[in-house]
């Protein structure tokens, strides 16, 4: 990449690694750099920029205040374009950490609840971030922490004993949650159904048949429940190891938390406190001796590290578990499971609707079934074709999460995420449909690689640098970005990064569009056109696959 040769250029002449800088413009060009970095040496930038001028990979080196920007040259983006039209769905992708292991734990919505829109963000993001990793080379493994154990299902199975009112295979979700809440509402009246809470999950987890099949019931239902959303979502996670595949090893971590000395008594409870002061102890085992999510969530880490012997794990989960991760991963590393550094959580804000936040005790938990089937349904204004609808519906749902950055909250607006006038799913669908049939009108629907490709052996007439016009130039450079924000994307674990440059590439077609005419341009003008589409088009879908979202040849 072009990038290493700058640094490697830099490094020759100072010795030392800087920091190359993309400006947010492309008008400042396609690299720049701080010339602080070389102290006040003005010599040394002197040369720096003699060097880069001459060595044919750009066309303009110029510094502007403290900054050097650099300019690619034409020839170099347009090899870059026939490299798109070349390499296809796989332009972008490298294979350079195929070495690299990563787990990707994401949705883990919880048993005998409603599949919430918190784990609608974790499943669209966690998805998005598995596809850029997988696209860079890493071996990606997704892993679906089910919410499956837990005091809870104390409660649940006391509910059921008491007022279900069908038998338990016949339950839905909904219904559970609703037997959930009313366990809340009476015990506050009657204390009792606590203590028999706590008596049920006991013997849930001494293995009593009774309690292991109400809780095994409910399993399965979720589950059936859960899969009708991934299946609209398409979206499959490789494993789903949920908190009940640790039981057993709970154990290895109380002992091996004794063993360490990391965790003490505390008023009947076992608890790990922290150096840091700032941050509270976790409690691994409570007064009843029943065990928590945190020592799951260690358990969980034992687990991965030998199975996988991952590089990185990371987490996307909500910001309200901000103080979860930082106790487990902090406790993780005194175990000497992993150290911390291996462990990210990537948090995400609340998304609202218009009435406020949702709470599942509460029982106004939003049914996301409801959303998506309102959505898909919304986006046959575009299309009745049900197929296209659903990608259309899908597509707005997903990308007006993944648009922003995963922190930010936003409040819900489906009018919002399916609009053509802005940043949206349904916009990019339409740019890359707009384009297909561009090329279909053209009478060849894929341009042949070699019927494009001169006998000098470039994709392009020769004479064609000169006859660039600005919008082609501006999409040319934008093009030639696409690799590089893969990359930024899955470092920063920020698919938003990408949303922002495939809406960016989306206008500048459609400038170039309004103002280069395409099939009326004279014969190599329109094939230069064509194969300029060609890439744009390859580019969208590319990008917006790894955001987990499909495209249509029209909507
Ligand atoms: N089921 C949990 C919840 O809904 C999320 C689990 C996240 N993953 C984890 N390893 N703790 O809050």
């Amino acid at each position: 990449m072009i990038r290493n040769q700058v640094l490697k250029i830099i490094k020759e002449i100072d010795g030392s690694n800087i920091s190359l800088l993309t400006p947010k413009i492309s008008e400042h060009g396609d690299f720049a750099f701080h010339i602080s970095q070389f102290g006040e040496d003005s010599q040394k930038v002197m040369d720096i920029i003699d060097r880069l001028s001459k060595n044919g990979l750009f066309e303009k080196v110029e510094q502007k205040d403290s900054f050097i920007n650099l300019y690619v040259s034409k020839k170099i983006l347009l090899d870059e374009l026939a490299l798109i039209i070349e390499q296809k769905q796989t332009y972008g992708s490298n294979k350079l950490d195929e070495e690299k292991t990563l787990v990707i734990d994401y949705s883990a919505p919880n048993i005998a609840k409603r599949f919430g829109f918190g784990h609608l963000r974790s499943t669209v993001i966690g998805q998005a971030l598995y596809n850029l990793y997988s696209f860079l080379g890493w071996k990606v493994i997704g892993d679906n922490h089910l919410g499956d154990w837990g005091t809870q299902f104390g409660k649940m199975i006391v509910a059921i004993r008491q007022w279900a009112d069908k038998p338990i295979e016949e339950l839905s979700v909904d219904e559970m949650e609703a037997l959930y809440v009313k366990f809340h509402d009476e015990a506050e009246k009657n204390p009792e159904l606590d203590d028999q809470a706590r008596l049920a999950f006991k013997k849930l987890e001494e293995g009593n048949p009774d309690e292991r099949e109400i809780w095994q019931q409910l399993v399965k239902n979720s589950m059936l429940e859960f899969q009708k959303i991934y299946d609209l979502l398409g979206v499959n996670i490789d494993f789903a190891f949920g908190e009940s595949s640790y039981e057993k090893a709970m154990e290895n971590i109380i002992a091996l938390s004794k063993e360490k000395k990391i965790s003490k008594e505390s008023e009947g409870a076992l608890i790990v406190p922290f150096a840091d002061k700032k941050t509270p102890p976790a409690m691994l085992l409570k007064k009843d001796g029943a065990t928590t999510y945190f020592t799951r969530d260690l358990a969980t880490i034992q687990f991965r590290v030998e199975k996988w012997q991952p590089d990185l794990i990371l987490y996307e989960v909500g910001a309200e578990q901000t103080l979860h991760f930082k106790q487990v991963f902090w406790a993780s590393e005194m175990l000497g499971l992993i150290n911390r550094e291996n462990l990210f959580h990537i948090p995400h804000g609340l998304i609202r609707l218009k009435e406020g936040k949702m709470s599942t005790r509460k029982g106004r938990n939003i049914k996301l079934d409801d959303i998506l089937n309102e959505i898909v349904e919304k986006a046959t204004v575009f299309n009745d074709d049900p197929h296209i609808a659903k990608v259309v519906g899908i597509s707005a749902l997903k990308y007006n999460d993944l648009k922003r950055s995963p922190t930010t909250g936003y409040i819900f607006d489906p009018n919002e995420a399916l609009s053509l006038e802005g940043n949206s799913g349904p916009y990019l669908l339409y740019t890359y449909a707009r384009i297909q049939s561009v090329i279909v009108k053209a009478s060849s629907s894929v341009i042949p690689l070699k019927k494009g490709i001169q006998e000098n052996g470039s994709l392009v007439e020769p004479g064609m640098t000169k006859k660039l016009q600005p919008e082609e130039i501006s999409l040319l450079r934008a093009l030639f970005r696409f690799p590089e924000l893969v990359e930024d994307a899955a470092s920063n674990f920020a698919p938003h990064l990408l949303c922002t440059y495939l809406f960016d590439i989306a206008q500048k077609y459609s400038i170039f569009y309004e103002t280069c005419p395409i099939l009326k341009a004279e014969e190599n003008i329109k094939q230069f056109r064509l194969i300029l589409s060609t890439a744009v088009g390859q580019v969208l879908k590319n990008g917006l696959n790894l955001l987990g979202i499909e495209v249509v040849d029209h909507i």
